[in-house]
């Protein structure tokens, strides 16, 4: 069990799992789950899809900071993150202070085929996602390396996500 109850933040890039394996992790804790754009979602009664088409990139960004303000204070909670926050380093600095960062990997081609059949994420409803995937993933991943621990997922079930993120949370709580 967990002794003191720290944040478990799940990093990543999009369709890498963070997601349910947050969901999986929270439940099996008795922690409380956060999908941050939910969260954000709720905050601004509008969807992410309408927020970047309305407001711009940099306007969601600014939420997610102030978001990420908020969460950094609390305690108990499994995040989700989306997977843009790294783009701002305050943001795992801010995270870290009060939680276990872990982030999750997958390949370019398997982000793809998890992603390929849904229409909510705004940066991936282009004419060639893959490309898109790849660029992206080229930009920010000197970003996602800062963060402490890492789980490639490309070949994993959720629960064999779930059971990494155990350990390295139980090795955390020694
Ligand atoms: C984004 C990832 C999305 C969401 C937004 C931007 C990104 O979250 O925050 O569409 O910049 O990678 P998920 O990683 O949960 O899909």
């Amino acid at each position: 069990m967990i002794l003191q109850m720290k944040n478990i933040v799940l990093y990543g890039f999009m369709g890498t799992g963070k997601s349910i394996v947050a969901k999986r992790i929270a439940k099996a804790y008795g922690m409380n789950y956060i999908e941050m754009d939910d969260e954000i979602e709720k905050d601004s009664e509008m969807s992410i899809s309408d927020i970047f088409s309305i407001k711009g990139e940099g306007y969601f960004r600014s939420l997610e900071r102030s978001l990420i303000q908020r969460l950094s204070k609390s305690d108990g909670n499994v995040i989700s993150t989306g997977g843009g926050v790294v783009l701002n380093e305050k943001n795992v600095i801010d995270l870290g202070k009060n939680g276990i960062g872990i982030c999750l990997w997958a390949t370019p081609e398997v982000i793809y085929e998890r992603t390929k059949d849904e229409e909510h994420r705004p940066l991936l409803n282009v004419k060639d996602p893959l490309a898109k995937i790849n660029g992206l993933i080229e930009k920010r991943k000197s970003y996602y390396k800062k963060v402490k621990y890492h789980i490639d997922t490309t070949e994993l079930i959720p629960e064999e996500v779930v059971e990494r993120v155990r350990e390295i949370v139980e090795e955390n709580s020694k």
